[in-house]
This record gives structure tokens, C-alpha cells and sequence, in this order.
């Protein structure tokens, strides 16, 4: 279906546009801009939800033409864009807004040079003089690079006047005490709501929808809690191992890479209070809340090994095809204790989740990918078809998926009767997808994302207490690991479902994995 034709999303876009805008890029050499920011900005164009006039500046090491950078920029337009076949009179309208400014980004030089080449294109091609700065450079530089852009003055701290809003990427910090650090040194410069802290999974269409299905629907409320839900299991299994990426996981590892942010940010949103309204300030003290009800985690190793169990993969097959061991991957210590595997097990101390366990799974090199988040309701109160369900009843209650990525969907499992001339009942599945009710495929993440931050629209971006909080509960656990080192990996092959051990800590409350 196109997407264009689709009835149900007539009306649907066309209010949000924003104001003129230059777009700064730091780190324009490298994957992101290429794979995700570019192509995003291509896509919002052809979908007409970016102003005109609107100009993208990349900011990079090396010294290359203005033509040369937006020849690469095209090319990773044809690849990586949702909006493809790229449309040469288009990408001609929008590339006459792409500039190249070359500089490190230590050097004060650099954003002298900048700030010049800034101010020439605001009179050239009149912008009014708003400016997005992203950070898409190495963890290491976002301080120096909010520093000298402050001092170059280029941030208009005032509410009145162009407005300059930073975006910041991922990882926001290493720990506790860097986050707090990094908090510190963007503050010196920057008002929060001009802080723009991207989780890349806040911008996913099916992330979003987990609050419009709890909150614009009065039916599941009254379930939403201890007293109907049993347990919930967050999973996110990916394929694929580090690809190439293993320098960076080294000093990472999954508990930081996915768990910290992505997976914390959606178990806010499903465990969250409703909040006084969908508006950043609402919404991020909403899910501040159950950051800060995490039941704490017990103070030794051993008993903190009791609740979060890590592996790492060796090699394997998968979807048939082998796969190295990540202790093999390039840039990966051949002894290496870095984690490719998390399983958890964590509780919310406060009126609705009191007593529910949250069991929670990231993983690389699983045997297929799949994020989803399911909601395991209890069981009827009384069996009268006990002995026709084969089990069933018992071993898999009503069950409500909601499926990130892929085949983006909810489904709910609830007992049907077998036709026929007994009373036998067995599991069915209630879905909706999106595909098929909605057509095409949903907008990028990054799409959504710079389109919030351009209209200063900070609700699905993270604030800098959420950060903090998160850090404060994942610090235990590495403090935990960094004083036992693994001595077991690694522990699970390619193509399988993780270590044993992570079937064992769900399987002590008589509960089981689910294999999506
Ligand atoms: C990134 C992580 O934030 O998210 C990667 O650094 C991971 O390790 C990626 O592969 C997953 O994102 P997505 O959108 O493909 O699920």
C-alpha cells in the first residue's frame, strides 16, 4: 500500500514543519551521518516536513572540497534512505544547502571558521540564524565541543533571539560519575531544554505507540498492575554480533551498550504512571519515577550474580551461516570479559509493580532478531477446562506482546475453543500489525527525532536526571563484574539462546524464557 493513498493516514501530517534551520554536523565523516542523519534529512525533505530554507553543515577532520563531501552524501543518500529512489531534482534543491567546514574539533580555530562560514550562509541564503548542533563524534570530544562552541558563541543561551539546540548521542556517559561530569560541563553552557540526549529507540514508531496504547485505551488500565500481571519479559535478541565495532564493545559491553538506555527507556514507558499530559517535562518525570523505584540491588557479587547473569558468544551458526567468536572479532582482546549477553531479573518498589518481577534480555549473535516486550498476565483464578488444555492453561497464561522490531505488531494469546465435539481449549493469538493496517513501512527513528528537536520538542528525548538515575542502578552491577571477572566464557554459542545460567535464574521462580 502506499503510504501517500493510505485513508487512515489522511490529515495525519502537514502542521509540523519548523522554522529555518541550519543543521551542524560534527563528526560529518563518519557512519551515522552516512547511514542514519543524511538520509533522515533526505526523507523528512521528500516527505515536505522540513523548512525552507534549511542547510546542513558537516564538520570534520579532513580537508576535502564542499562538492567531494556532497557527492559522499548523496551516495549514502541512494543506499541507506527510507525515501528511495532518491529524486535528482530534489536531491539538487537540497544538496545547494549542503556545506563542508574542515577543523578538529580541539582547536578554537575550527569554530571561528564555522562560526564565519555560519553567518555568510544565514545572509546567502537568508536563515534567520537557528542552529542544531548534533554530536556525532567520539563519547571523548562532546566536552570540548559543547565548550568551544560556547566560547566561540555559538549557543544563544536566551529564550529569545535564533535558538541553538545541541543534540547529543549516545553513550551519555560511562558510569554514574561521567554522566554527572559530562551533565556538569553541558549545564556550564546550555539550558536542559536545550539538550537534546538521543536514544535512538525513543524515535521508533512502535516505542512511541506502547504509551498511546496504555494511555488512549481505557481498557488496559485496570490490568496494568500487580494485581492482574504476573511477570513481565523486555527482550532484545540481535543477530548479529559487533560487526566490526568490537573496540567500541570492548569498553562497553551490552549492559552499557543496550540496557542503561534503550532497554531501561522502554521498560519506563511501560511501567510508568500516566502522565498530566504527552509534554516532555510531564512524561520525563514520569519515567524519572520508576528510575528511582528500581529495587536496589544487594551489595556483594555473589548475591548480585543471583539476579543478572552475562555470557559472551562463542562461534556458532547463524541463520546458517557460521560465525567468528566475538573473542575473535577485530579489536577484541583474545581474552576478553567483555559481556555480549545480559539477563536480568529487577523489581519496581512501588504500588503497581509491587512483588512483579521484570525479567529483561539483551543479546548479540541470537538465533534471529527480535525486541519485544511481553506482558504475562495471571492466570484464571479457578481451571474449569483444566484437563482439555494439555497444560496449557498452566505452562502459558495470557500473554500481551508488543513487538518493537521486526513485524511490528501486538498480539495477545488468550484460550479458544477447539472445534469439535469436546471442550478441548488451546492457545490463539489476537494481532495487529502495523503493516498491514497501516501500509509501508514506518518513518526511520532519526527521522522522527531531528524533527522534534528542529521544533524544540524535547518529549522523546532523555533528560539528564533519567540519565543519571539509570547509571546510579547499572554502576552496581559493573562494580559487581569488574571485582569477579568471568571466568567462563565464553559461555554460549552463536545461533543460540544464551547461557544456561540465564535459564536457570527465571527457572528458580518457576517461570521460563520466552522464545520469540
Ligand atoms: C545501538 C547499539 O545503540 O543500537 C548497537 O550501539 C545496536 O550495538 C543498535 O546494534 C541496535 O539498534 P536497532 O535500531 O538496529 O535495534
Amino acid at each position: 500500500m502506499d503510504v501517500d493513498k493510505n485513508p487512515l493516514r489522511e490529515g495525519l501530517q502537514g502542521e509540523r514543519v519548523p522554522a529555518p534551520t541550519t543543521f551542524v554536523i560534527f563528526g560529518a565523516s563518519g557512519d551515522l551521518t552516512k547511514r542514519k542523519l543524511v538520509p533522515a534529512l533526505y526523507s523528512l525533505t521528500r516527505d515536505r516536513l522540513l523548512p525552507s530554507p534549511f542547510n546542513v553543515v558537516g564538520v570534520a577532520r579532513r580537508d576535502i572540497p564542499q562538492e567531494t563531501f556532497r557527492g559522499q552524501m548523496r551516495e549514502a543518500t541512494d543506499k541507506y534512505a527510507r525515501r528511495r529512489p532518491v529524486e535528482d531534482a530534489l536531491w539538487q534543491s537540497f544538496s545547494e544547502g549542503i556545506f563542508y567546514v574542515n577543523g578538529t574539533f580541539e582547536d578554537p580555530a575550527t569554530y571561528q571558521r564555522l562560526k564565519k562560514r555560519l553567518d555568510e550562509i544565514d545572509a546567502e541564503r537568508d536563515t534567520a540564524g537557528n542552529r542544531v548542533f548534533y554530536l556525532s563524534t567520539p563519547p571523548s570530544e562532546y566536552p570540548i565541543i559543547v565548550k568551544q562552541l560556547g566560547a566561540a558563541g555559538l549557543i544563544n543561551k536566551d529564550r529569545s533571539g535564533p535558538f541553538t539546540r545541541v543534540i547529543i548521542e549516545k553513550p551519555f556517559g560511562h558510569d554514574l560519575a561521567s554522566a554527572q561530569a559530562l551533565n556538569k560541563e553541558v549545564h556550564e553552557v546550555l539550558r536542559e531544554d536545550q539538550t537534546f540526549r538521543i536514544d535512538h529507540y525513543l524515535g521508533k514508531e512502535t516505542v512511541q505507540n506502547i504509551l498511546v496504547f496504555r494511555f488512549a485505551n481505557g481498557i488496559w488500565e485496570p490490568l496494568w498492575n500487580a494485581r492482574y500481571i504476573d511477570h513481565v519479559q523486555l527482550t532484545v535478541a540481535e543477530a548479529i554480533g559487533v560487526e566490526g565495532r568490537g573496540g567500541y564493545f570492548e569498553q562497553a559491553g551490552i549492559l552499557r551498550d543496550m540496557v542503561q538506555n534503550h532497554m531501561f527507556q522502554f521498560l519506563c514507558l511501560t511501567t510508568m504512571e500516566p502522565p498530566v499530559a504527552f509534554e516532555a517535562e510531564a512524561v520525563r518525570d514520569e519515567k524519572l519515577k520508576v528510575l528511582r523505584s528500581l529495587h536496589p540491588l544487594p551489595a556483594t557479587p555473589e548475591e548480585v550474580a543471583k539476579l543478572v547473569v552475562r555470557g559472551q558468544y562463542g562461534r556458532g551458526f547463524v541463520n546458517g551461516e557460521e560465525r567468528m567468536a566475538y573473542r575473535e572479532e577485530q579489536g577484541v582482546a583474545k581474552d576478553s570479559t567483555v559481556e555480549t549477553f545480559v539477563a536480568l531479573k529487577l523489581q519496581i518498589d512501588n504500588w503497581r509493580w509491587a512483588g512483579v518481577p521484570f525479567y529483561l534480555r539483551a543479546a548479540k549473535a541470537m538465533p534471529k532478531r527480535v525486541t519485544e516486550i511481553a506482558i504475562h498476565f495471571k492466570r484464571a483464578p479457578h481451571m474449569l477446562f483444566g484437563k482439555q488444555s494439555r497444560g496449557r492453561l498452566d505452562d502459558e497464561p495470557n500473554v500481551l506482546s508488543i513487538r518493537i522490531q521486526p513485524d511490528e505488531g501486538i498480539s495477545l494469546k488468550f484460550f479458544s475453543k477447539v472445534p469439535g465435539p469436546t471442550m478441548e481449549v488451546l492457545p490463539v493469538p489476537m494481532e495487529f500489525r502495523y503493516g498491514t493496517s497501516f501500509g509501508a513501512e514506518p518513518p526511520e527513528a532519526y527521522e522522527r527525532l531531528i524533527l522534534d528537536c528542529l521544533l524544540g520538542d524535547g518529549t522523546l528525548f532523555t533528560r539528564g536526571d533519567e540519565v543519571e538515575a539509570s547509571w546510579a542502578w547499572i554502576d552496581r552491577i559493573e562494580k559487581s563484574w569488574a571485582a569477579t571477572k568471568a571466568t567462563d566464557f565464553p559461555n554460549y554459542a552463536s545461533g543460540t539462546w544464551g547461557p544456561a545460567a540465564a535459564d536457570r535464574l527465571i527457572e528458580a521462580d518457576g517461570r521460563h524464557w520466552r522464545k520469540p
